[in-house]
């Protein structure tokens, strides 16, 4: 009994913080005096943050000196005081900070005469203004400035603040972070599976790193953020704080260490905080860091010494003494985030969304969105916060007074970079010069070389010269950068008929595919028309081209990551977790897109490619399962033997069902050998069996083929995929499907609809005409049979079909100059670019 008592007194008194009385005083110069809680984890004191700064003391409270709470810190000088301030806790209850030189009160936590008897500093950091030894009046923990901690709950009725950024936590359960209390640029929800309405939402830090929301509503509080280290053992204080360049993170600091990890952060792309650098400001990386700059000389920064209090314009529009111009800026976005989307949104193309902009008194700038959308965002309020990256499918554009100056590009910086940082100004100026000269000597003798040689050659170059500048040229990475990215070639996703594909994470922390290419033989130059050419292509259901690398005999491309994966994983999969299961909403809407991808490259864009590879494992599916279709423009980059080798065999080996059978026949090989494939695709996305498929089920005889049995039979339910049979579908649009996927596999490619045709086809637009027997047996394809029909077959359908024009000149350009060819050579005739002029 009397060991209980000793017990429980010992409890008791480490329990008990120790008080706090009145008339109780903490003075900056004194570096002694602080509160501490009963086991020193934390303490209230004064700090001096920054060592260089006389008026830089905080009477904060920290754990191993990282302040976690700072008295005034939502005061103008965000609570700073110079050495002779104080923290008085006065004995009519109040708390004060007060600055000493002026004695003014910078603070005061607004308790006088509410019975404040005492005050503590607990063991988890919690400091109270108490009335009797229990009640809180006051508590740091209800107040929080930056930062939260183990054991602090944090409600819809608390806000973080760090400069002009905030952190609330809203009614629904969302985690939002905002920029001046009106522009939201994070917003993160309940997992949608938690579908209930919350009454009082309650986030809090659990001590081993793990951030959950608690609610009435809720039987157990649901985890929203892990830090990457929870659970892991030691003395760990994880706290999350709202940083002063708006991101917000979780941090670890190991007691007694002095140091803190970041541990998770909202934004993974700093770029992305609006406002980071300040009006005008423009956001990028440097090999490792997020940097802000000017758009362009004809900007200065607001502060020297500060880059990211943003720019101004060096002359004012208002005192221009001729018309604005626009500045443009390649691979530059303005961020756009709620509530000012409504601002000014609507689609137009990239002149016009220039030109909308410089017309329109209200505009300072505008963003036109080059990933397919067309999107042209005008931005009227005078804040704009930029972000280039040359990863960034966009050009935007600024109102200036005057000629633009863009700002000079960043020669010496990579010859520094490669050699470290410490090359003498004589070297670079020596290298630069060489550099110039060589250039200079290059092109001279490039000249003469074109002069002397053929005419050929020289359109050639200025059309390469052409493509690159007006495609808003991509990225070209060097082989050591892409080593770096891809962590030496270390997590590969993938091996396509073209080279093995790696994940990769560039320099804007951008997730990336790295395609590395086998089996090119081409120079250098062609390697690089190609890409352009390739990047040139946007449309919302192609992977996009960011950039390349052609060093050596290195050839890399660099594709747009698609969370997804491919197709034949989700269709063949023996997994069929409903993850891993698409309902027929999504199959139709990715039939859909890649249609829509392919016409794209047959009818709309500059350059028309034939695809030559349309098969699932080149359909790609974003976070959003969007389809979009890769490897598009890649056969011509393989030279012409080994083409044949990799593309042909492999194909005949592997996927055969997909060649159409011109290509066994040794026949041109036209846009409508892709609708072949496209058929084969689409019956696959239907019936969720490989096409050539044999078994029992498809009665020993290739699934294709038993597929129009029972379509002639009206027996759509055995086509159907039977991993679907229990879901709710339109059957109107599967029967739709079903027989554009038979008209996309006639044997005649006459018979075959255009690529456009499809879209129209599957959206309904017009009535589908019953769809004769494909009976395509690959080997049986006699090429006697299509030598005369094919050429009047095409150009039938083709005047027949409401295509655009350029399309229709297109097929027949292209299928003559092929058909022409007497032995029909597989690059020429793919007809990979018909050159239309
Ligand atoms: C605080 O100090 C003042 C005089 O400086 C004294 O009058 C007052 O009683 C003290 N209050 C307490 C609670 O000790
Ligand atoms: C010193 O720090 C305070 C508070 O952060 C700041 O307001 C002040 O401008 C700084 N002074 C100098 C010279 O940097
Ligand atoms: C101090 O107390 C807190 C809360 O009770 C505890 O988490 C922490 O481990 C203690 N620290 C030490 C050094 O005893
Ligand atoms: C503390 O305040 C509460 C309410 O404000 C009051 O009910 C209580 O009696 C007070 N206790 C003391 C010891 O003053
Ligand atoms: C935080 O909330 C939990 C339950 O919601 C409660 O038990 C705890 O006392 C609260 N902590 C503080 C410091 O208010
Ligand atoms: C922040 O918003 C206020 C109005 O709420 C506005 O007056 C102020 O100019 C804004 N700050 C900036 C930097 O735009
Ligand atoms: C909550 O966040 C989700 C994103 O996770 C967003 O879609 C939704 O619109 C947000 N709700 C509100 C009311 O902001
Ligand atoms: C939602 O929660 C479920 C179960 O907790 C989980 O399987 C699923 O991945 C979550 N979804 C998202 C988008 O986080
Ligand atoms: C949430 O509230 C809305 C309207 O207030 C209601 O329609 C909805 O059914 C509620 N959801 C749940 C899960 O209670
Ligand atoms: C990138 O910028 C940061 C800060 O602006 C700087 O500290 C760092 O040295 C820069 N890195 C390189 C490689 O230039
Ligand atoms: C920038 O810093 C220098 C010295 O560090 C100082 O002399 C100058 O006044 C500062 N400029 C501004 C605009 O604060
Ligand atoms: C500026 O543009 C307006 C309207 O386009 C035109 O009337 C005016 O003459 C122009 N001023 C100069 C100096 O070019």
């Amino acid at each position: 009994m009397r060991l209980l008592f000793i017990l429980f007194t010992i409890l008791i008194i480490t329990i008990e913080a120790a008080d706090i009385l009145p008339n109780s005083t903490l003075s900056a110069s004194n570096p002694n005096s602080k509160w501490s809680s009963p086991n020193n984890t934390f303490s209230l004191s004064f700090l001096q943050l920054d060592p260089t700064n006389q008026s830089s003391y905080f009477a904060a409270i920290s754990y191993n000196n990282i302040p976690i709470w700072k008295a005034g810190a939502d005061t103008v000088n965000g609570g700073a005081v110079d050495i002779s301030g104080e923290l008085r806790f006065l004995s009519n209850g109040d708390l004060q900070l007060i600055s000493g030189s002026s004695g003014s009160v910078v603070w005061s936590s607004g308790t006088v005469n509410r019975g404040v008897s005492s005050a503590s500093l607990d063991d988890n950091g919690n400091f109270r203004l108490k009335n009797g030894t229990v009640s809180n009046i006051w508590s740091t923990f209800d107040n929080p400035t930056d930062t939260i901690v183990p054991g602090q709950n944090f409600t819809n009725n608390h806000v973080l603040r760090s400069g002009l950024y905030s952190f609330s936590l809203m009614n629904n359960g969302n985690l939002s972070l905002l920029w001046n209390g009106s522009i939201v640029y994070y917003n993160s929800g309940l997992n949608s599976s938690v579908n209930v309405n919350l009454s009082s939402p309650s986030l809090g830090m659990q001590p081993i790193g793990i951030l959950s929301l608690s609610d009435p509503s809720l039987l157990n509080p649901v985890n929203v953020v892990y830090s990457s280290d929870y659970a892991d053992e030691g003395n760990i204080l994880r706290f999350f704080k709202l940083d002063n360049d708006g991101n917000l993170r979780i941090y670890s600091s190991t007691q007694g260490s002095g140091t803190q990890n970041v541990r998770w952060a909202a934004l993974t792309d700093q770029c992305q905080v609006f406002g980071y650098c300040g009006n005008f400001g423009v956001c990028s990386y440097n090999e490792t860091d997020p940097t802000c700059g000017c758009p362009s000389q004809n900007f200065e920064l607001t502060d020297p010494n500060d880059s990211r209090k943003g720019c101004r314009r060096i002359v004012e529009l208002s005192n221009c003494p001729s018309n604005a111009t626009m500045l443009q800026l390649d691979n530059a976005k303005f961020l756009t985030y709620p509530p000012e989307l409504s601002e000014q949104i609507f689609s137009a193309g990239i002149s016009a969304c220039r030109f909308n902009c410089l017309v329109n008194g209200a505009c300072v700038a505008s963003t036109s969105l080059a990933d397919g959308t067309g999107m042209c965002y005008i931005k009227q309020p005078n804040f704009v916060s930029g972000y280039q990256a040359p990863t960034l499918p966009s050009t935007s554009f600024l109102k200036i007074c005057g000629p633009a100056m863009p700002n000079p590009t960043a020669v010496s910086d990579t010859v520094q970079e490669k050699n470290g940082g410490r090359v003498p100004g004589w070297v670079v100026a020596v290298v630069v010069v060489a550099s110039v000269l060589g250039l200079i000597l290059l092109e001279g003798g490039l000249w003469c070389w074109c002069f002397r040689n053929s005419s050929k050659f020289a359109s050639l170059s200025s059309q390469y010269a052409l493509l690159e500048y007006a495609s808003g040229a991509p990225v070209q990475f060097t082989f050591n950068q892409l080593q770096r990215a891809t962590k030496g070639f270390k997590e590969k996703l993938g091996a396509g008929g073209f080279g093995a594909v790696y994940r990769a994470v560039l320099a804007n922390r951008a997730v990336a595919a790295v395609k590395q290419l086998e089996g090119i033989e081409q120079g250098e130059k062609q390697f690089r028309m190609e890409v352009a050419t390739i990047s040139s292509t946007h449309h919302l259901n192609l992977v996009r081209l960011i950039g390349f690398c052609s060093e050596g005999r290195h050839r890399l491309l660099v594709y747009e990551f698609m969370k997804n994966g491919s197709l034949d994983k989700f269709l063949f999969s023996e997994d069929h977790s409903s993850g891993r299961l698409l309902n027929w909403e999504q199959r139709y809407n990715i039939a859909l897109g890649t249609a829509r991808g392919i016409t794209y490259l047959h009818e709309e864009c500059r350059d028309c490619i034939v695809h030559c590879d349309i098969k699932p494992e080149n359909i790609l599916l974003d976070e959003n399962y969007v389809a979009k279709v890769s490897d598009f423009g890649l056969a011509k980059l393989i030279n012409p033997k080994d083409h044949r080798h990799r593309t042909l065999t492999s194909h005949v080996r592997g996927t055969r069902g997909y060649l159409a059978p011109e290509w066994l026949a040794n026949l041109p090989i036209t846009s409508k050998s892709d609708v072949y494939s496209y058929g084969m695709v689409l019956l696959e996305i239907v019936s969720g069996k490989r096409n050539f498929e044999v078994s029992e089920e498809t009665n020993q005889k290739k699934c294709s083929l038993w597929a129009y049995e029972e379509f002639e039979r009206g027996n759509m339910e055995a086509i159907m995929d039977k991993k679907l049979s229990n879901q709710e579908m339109d059957m109107e649009q599967v029967m739709r499907a079903i027989q554009v996927s038979f008209w996309c596999i006639q044997e005649q490619p006459s018979q075959r609809p255009t690529m456009g045709k499809v879209v129209q086809m599957l959206e309904g637009v017009f009535e589908i005409d019953r769809p004769p027997a494909p009976k395509a047996t690959e080997g049986s394809f006699a090429g006697t049979s299509l030598n005369t029909s094919s050429t009047s077959g095409l150009s039938t359908f083709a005047a027949s079909a409401p295509a655009p024009s350029s399309s229709s000149s297109f097929q027949t350009a292209g299928f003559q100059s092929s058909a022409s060819a007497k032995n029909v050579d597989r690059q020429s005739s793919s007809l990979l670019h018909s050159e239309i002029k």
